[in-house]
């Protein structure tokens, strides 16, 4: 986007330089016939030196630009023709060469970038496993769970880099006709620390993103603790709740500029036809999703709590007392 802006400012002052340029030639050559051949001659050769020295610069500037744009994307294309793309999509269509093979016949077959952004037990596993049971759709699980991967800026867009080449090796990496490549990206794995970097990383490659949130975050927060029938800590809960509402309002807010499509795990498991929608937001051909997974489980809220009169009490009246009655309707 930058090294664009650059460009177009350069060309317009060009295309300004030489324009003053030429109606100075125009008057040089208006000039009156008596006027002494040496004077015709001076003028003359400052408009030459003058023309020279505005190209060099036009030139250098221009060279600066494509070269900054060398060094940000690092990452070389296949020269395919686009031509058939429309043009709102070009942004988002690549054609990666990897670096270990070669995607043969489907060289040409564009790929689109993804990145699914969730939070611990909001259904992401699961919903990963069905999305990968489709041929031409490869997401390489929780790549940034390893910390090293996102100790810094530089890590984690060298990692994205590999995934988005095709290049990361995982039991998810599909044969060269890949249309869809992608990851899981927990919003506590760094990439709340570096959202600027990471929405300017999106945007320029043209990384669509897929929320997946869980609108019960009580039930979420009873998951986490991993534990059969929790107790929670009522002081505490109406905190963690607001906490963990804030955390996912402000990652929504922070990515909005991304191309993105948010789903929900409730409405999900409830109405499989969006997982359609899904695969028309990755424009990957439509068909059916399968998963072994199991499903987070589904039993009421109050089978899983140990004190849920106690949470209920705390809860109710509150803005959070939805949480307490909306259950799953299947
Ligand atoms: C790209 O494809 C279009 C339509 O298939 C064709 O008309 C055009 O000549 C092609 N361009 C190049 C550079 O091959
Ligand atoms: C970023 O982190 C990696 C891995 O932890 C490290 O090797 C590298 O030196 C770090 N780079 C910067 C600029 O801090
Ligand atoms: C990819 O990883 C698997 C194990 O996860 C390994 O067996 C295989 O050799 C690796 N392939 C390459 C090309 O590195
Ligand atoms: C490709 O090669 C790199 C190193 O050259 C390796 O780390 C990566 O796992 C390989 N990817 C695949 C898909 O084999
Ligand atoms: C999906 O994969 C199949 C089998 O590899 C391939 O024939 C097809 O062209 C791919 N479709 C897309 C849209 O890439
Ligand atoms: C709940 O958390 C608060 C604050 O951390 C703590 O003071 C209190 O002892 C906890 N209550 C129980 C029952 O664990
Ligand atoms: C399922 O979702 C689609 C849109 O995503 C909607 O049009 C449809 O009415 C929903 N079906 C049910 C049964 O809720
Ligand atoms: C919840 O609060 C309302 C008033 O705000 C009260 O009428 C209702 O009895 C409460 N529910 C339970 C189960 O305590």
């Amino acid at each position: 986007m930058w090294g664009a802006r650059g460009e177009e400012k350069a060309g317009g002052a060009c295309e300004e330089w030489s324009y003053q340029l030429g109606n100075k030639d125009t008057l040089s050559l208006k000039a009156p016939k008596k006027s002494p051949l040496a004077l015709r001659m001076v003028v003359l050769t400052m408009t030459m030196i003058c023309g020279v020295f505005i190209c060099s610069m036009c030139m250098k500037q221009l060279g600066s630009d494509s070269w900054s744009r060398i060094v940000k994307i690092q990452v070389a294309e296949q020269s395919c023709n686009k031509s058939l793309v429309p043009p709102s999509e070009v942004q988002f269509v690549h054609y990666p060469q990897p670096l270990n093979y070669s995607r043969k016949e489907c060289t040409c077959t564009p790929v689109r970038f993804f990145a699914i952004i969730s939070s611990q037990r909001s259904g992401s596993g699961w919903f990963e496993t069905l999305l990968n049971s489709h041929i031409n759709v490869s997401s390489n699980g929780e790549i940034f769970s390893k910390k090293e991967r996102r100790s810094n800026i530089s890590s984690i867009i060298k990692t994205m880099d590999m995934v988005y080449n095709l290049d990361w090796n995982s039991s998810a990496s599909k044969n060269e006709c890949t249309a869809a490549a992608g990851f899981k990206w927990m919003l506590n794995q760094g990439l709340v620390a570096n959202h600027a970097a990471v929405v300017d990383y999106f945007n320029q490659r043209g990384v669509s993103v897929i929320f997946l949130f869980r609108r019960n975050l009580l039930r979420q927060m009873a998951n986490i603790l991993a534990k059969y029938k929790p107790r929670l800590n009522t002081t505490t809960l109406m905190w963690s709740l607001k906490q963990a509402d804030d955390y996912t309002r402000k990652a929504l807010e922070n990515l909005k500029s991304v191309r993105h499509i948010t789903l929900y795990y409730e409405d999900l498991i409830q109405n499989r036809t969006m997982l359609g929608e899904v695969l028309d937001f990755l424009k990957v051909p439509v068909r059916k999703l399968v998963s072994r997974h199991v499903k987070i489980h589904t039993k009421p809220l109050s089978d899983q709590i140990e004190n849920w009169d106690e949470v209920y009490n705390a809860l109710n009246g509150t803005k959070f007392e939805s949480f307490l009655n909306a259950d799953y309707r299947t």
